[in-house]
């Protein structure tokens, strides 16, 4: 009997996840004594019954690396350490599943784990790896958040999005002289806002990392709005708030899933100036999911298969409780343990956001 790999993805879709499953069964496709399986959205496929479990082979995976989303689903509310089981009040409980999951494991043969996701996915591997899985992480997620690699991908397709729809509201922006604002995602880190900022020329970026003084913000927009047939572009990172401000979402309670989903800062901030006194004609544009659709670009496309590689490989060298990284334009692994550490932040001394100043653009600071 083959050895079997099992691979899923968790948490939000990013474009590349596709390429990282066909890479993987490219590369295992090469040694003879293996076969891979994906389970159906993250870890339900295997707490499933009957259990949700389908082949990947070179003919399942012909073509996917330049598609979006996953072959194979994702879901947000699968961690098996902390599942919604709903009770017969009908209230719902999360309970402790990763003894089952475990067990699922060890019925269906499966000699190891590759769990494709973003910073909590990589907890949840990290949790499993302890209770003795043999699991290797890949880091994904448009956000660029995780400290332990360099670059996720998915990160790069989201900022070309982000940054042909500042092309575009340039145009609309130039026309109509109006100030246009746009949100974008990215969570807690700006990566996402001062990259499609700085492509597409804006005259403000706003980021989590550095709150700002709507003061600076309005004269700057006005400096620029005033002159003759002036306008102004504005991307505003979904995380970002005012100096004296909160962030800007809502808290979600969703079994198995409580978090504050953000979304809105751009209107805040169109409110936030017309309160300061800024009399420009305004436009808010939310980005939203675009960002995560879609094909990927050749470049997190080339990442997403490198890393597909090198997870095989770790799982070949047996070398578990890993996460394959992006680090000095190269791929390596680190530690599961080393990857949940920290998150990556924008740094407000980094030579991103000193271009970005030295280009004359206004941070609100
Ligand atoms: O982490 C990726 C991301 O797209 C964030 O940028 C955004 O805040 C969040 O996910 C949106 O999550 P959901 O798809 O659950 O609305």
């Amino acid at each position: 009997m083959k050895k079997r790999v099992l691979v899923l993805t968790g948490g939000g879709d990013c474009p590349g996840l596709n390429a990282v499953i066909r890479a993987i069964v490219k590369r295992a496709a090469r040694e003879d004594d293996w076969e891979v399986l994906g389970s159906i959205e993250a870890y339900n496929g295997l707490l499933r019954r009957p259990y949700e479990i389908v082949p990947l082979n070179e003919t399942v995976t012909a073509g996917i690396h330049v598609k979006g989303g996953t072959i194979i689903g994702t879901t947000n509310k699968g961690n098996p350490l902390k599942f919604p089981v709903q009770q017969a009040d009908g209230s719902w409980k999360e309970v402790d599943r990763s003894d089952e999951k475990l067990a699922a494991l060890q019925d269906l043969h499966i000699d190891a784990v590759i769990s494709i996701g973003g910073d909590g996915s990589q907890r949840i591997s990290k949790a499993l790896y302890e209770k003795g899985c043999p699991i290797v992480g890949v880091p994904k997620t448009i956000d660029n958040d995780l400290s332990a690699t360099e670059m996720t991908f998915g990160f790069q397709t989201a900022v070309q999005i982000a940054t042909e729809a500042v092309d575009h509201l340039v145009t609309t922006a130039e026309s109509h002289s109006r100030v246009m604002i746009l949100e974008v995602m990215g969570r807690d880190a700006g990566w996402i806002a001062l990259n499609a900022a700085i492509a597409g020329g804006a005259e403000v970026c706003l980021i989590p990392e550095i709150p700002y003084d709507i003061d600076l913000v309005k004269q700057r927009v006005l400096e620029r709005y005033k002159r003759r047939r002036g306008f102004a572009n504005i991307v505003i990172a979904e995380g970002a708030r005012a100096k004296d401000g909160e962030v800007v979402g809502q808290l979600m309670k969703e079994p198995g899933y409580e978090h504050i989903k953000l979304g809105g800062v751009g209107n805040e901030l169109m409110h936030q100036l017309k309160r300061a006194g800024c009399d420009a004609d305004m436009r808010v544009t939310i980005l939203g999911h675009i960002q995560r659709g879609g094909t990927p670009i050749a470049f997190d496309r080339v990442l997403a298969t490198q890393f597909g590689v090198k997870a095989f490989e770790l799982v070949l060298e047996g070398k578990f409780g890993q996460m394959v990284s992006y680090q000095n334009c190269t791929i390596t692994d680190v530690s599961l343990e080393a990857a949940t550490a920290a998150y990556n932040f924008v740094d407000p001394h980094s030579y991103l956001v000193q271009t970005a100043r030295g280009l004359g653009m206004s941070l609100g600071d």
